[in-house]
């Protein structure tokens, strides 16, 4: 069954204990956390230091995007939970494998992202492929939370589920960017388990249980 990951970063952050409480009790599978630098996007978040406290205040498992250009400096500041998730960007470094084995040893899993104009190969590398627990498919440009879905992401989430596939791998597809109950049926047929979903939860104008329940719903269609 698709796993719904809540994007926090358009959270109420006035009330950021309430706003985890409120997502947990609505069904919400992961958090995911944001990390923009403001240099590797055009856009600034939060750190490590918010996340870890935030951690304390979550029994749901935490999904961290580091959309920055140093992954490592945020990796050896973040403490989190056995089992929570870990990814950066393939445009952001020459050679993942040092920080996804960083991340493997404390205990979380590692992953990918992949930006819309980035072609899947330089993310599937055969070096560190065995490396990867999830593969993070950007839907739209990083950097804001509510933009428009880019329609070519659906093809990319199918080439990367194939090339998978083709490897004996059941590794994670992560969809991040402009889901909503639309696109979530195709992408799940194309391949995704996890989607990440930001407006679709927060400005659904409905109670997080529905607009959580929709997208799982819409999904399972
Ligand atoms: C975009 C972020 C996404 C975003 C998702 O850079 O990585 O996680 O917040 O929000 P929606 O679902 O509104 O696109
Ligand atoms: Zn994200």
């Amino acid at each position: 069954m698709v796993e719904i990951a809540a994007s926090i970063m358009i959270a109420d952050f006035c009330h950021l204990a309430g706003e985890l409480k409120d997502l947990e009790e609505a069904g919400a599978d992961w958090i995911h956390w944001d990390v923009m630098d403001g240099n590797f996007v055009p856009n600034l978040t939060f750190g490590a230091w918010i996340i870890n406290s935030a951690r304390e205040a979550s029994g749901l498992p935490f999904d961290v995007h580091l959309m920055v250009t140093d992954p490592e400096l945020i990796i050896s500041q973040l403490t989190l939970r056995e089992g929570d998730l870990v990814v950066e960007h393939v445009e952001a470094v020459t050679d993942p494998r040092a920080d996804l084995l960083t991340i493997r040893e404390k205990g979380w899993r590692g992953g990918l992202a992949i930006s819309p104009a980035t072609p899947i190969q330089g993310a599937l590398d055969e070096a560190w492929m065995s490396l990867l627990d999830v593969v993070v498919v950007m839907g739209v440009q990083p950097g804001f939370a509510g933009q428009t879905f880019i329609e070519e992401t659906l093809e990319k989430v199918r080439s990367v589920r194939r090339q998978l596939n083709s490897r004996g791998k059941d590794t994670l597809v992560e969809v991040d960017g402009g889901v909503n109950v639309t696109n979530a049926p195709k992408l799940i047929d194309r391949g995704a388990n996890i989607l990440v979903a930001g407006k679709s939860i927060f400005k659904a104008g409905v109670p997080y249980e529905q607009a959580i329940a929709s997208l799982r719903g819409s999904a399972s269609r």
